[in-house]
């Protein structure tokens, strides 16, 4: 049985190309950030890989982990823009420059509504950091600063990505056929 679904599905990008990528953004941002605070703040569940992989891919001393849940109303792979926060973050974010980490961003719903809800908390800056983007079912334009792949229109788990919670442990990105 878990073979046959295994099969099933085809890899997109391998762990090393993943791991690689994740080198490259880990020094962008570093660049851009050097050693002032930068608070990441992963979005759970998806992110949980990427942002364990990227914090370690920052080489400064200064990085602070933060988690945020939201849980998006509609059914399991439509996102319908309500978005509820089920768990917050540990710590004001208030004058804090913040980096949000986040899997994908298909439709721009989720981000929309977050980057905006962290804006009204006054950090000193927040911006976005997603390892994929969908552009062919964007409803919501927000701008991605640091962006690991652009994707086509494929139904894509592994390396945190799940279908019915499933496939999340996968070490490389595929493609549900
Ligand atoms: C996924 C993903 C994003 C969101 C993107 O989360 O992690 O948060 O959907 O979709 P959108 O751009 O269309 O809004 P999901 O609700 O599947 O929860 P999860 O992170 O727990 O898997």
């Amino acid at each position: 049985m878990e073979q046959i679904e295994k099969k099933n599905i085809k890899e997109l990008y391998t762990a090393e190309v993943i791991a690689a990528r994740i080198r490259e953004l880990g020094a962008q941002i570093y660049q851009d950030y050097g050693d002032r605070e930068l608070v990441l703040v992963g979005v759970l569940k998806g992110s949980f890989l990427f942002i364990a992989d990227l914090a370690r891919a920052i080489p400064s001393t200064e990085v602070r982990i933060e988690f945020l849940g939201l849980a998006s109303y509609g059914d399991e792979t439509k996102s319908s823009g309500v978005v509820q926060i089920t768990a917050d973050l540990t710590k004001p974010v208030e004058g804090k420059h913040v980096l949000v980490v986040e899997d994908i961003v298909d439709t721009g719903l989720t981000m929309d509504y977050l980057m905006d809800n962290l804006r009204t908390r006054h950090p000193a800056s927040v911006k976005l950091c997603a390892l994929l983007h969908k552009p062919s079912r964007q409803k919501k334009h927000v701008p991605i600063d640091y962006l690991g792949f652009t994707i086509p229109d494929l139904f894509v788990v592994g390396y945190g990505l799940d279908f019915a919670q499933r496939y999340r442990n996968l070490p490389f990105i595929g493609v549900l056929e």
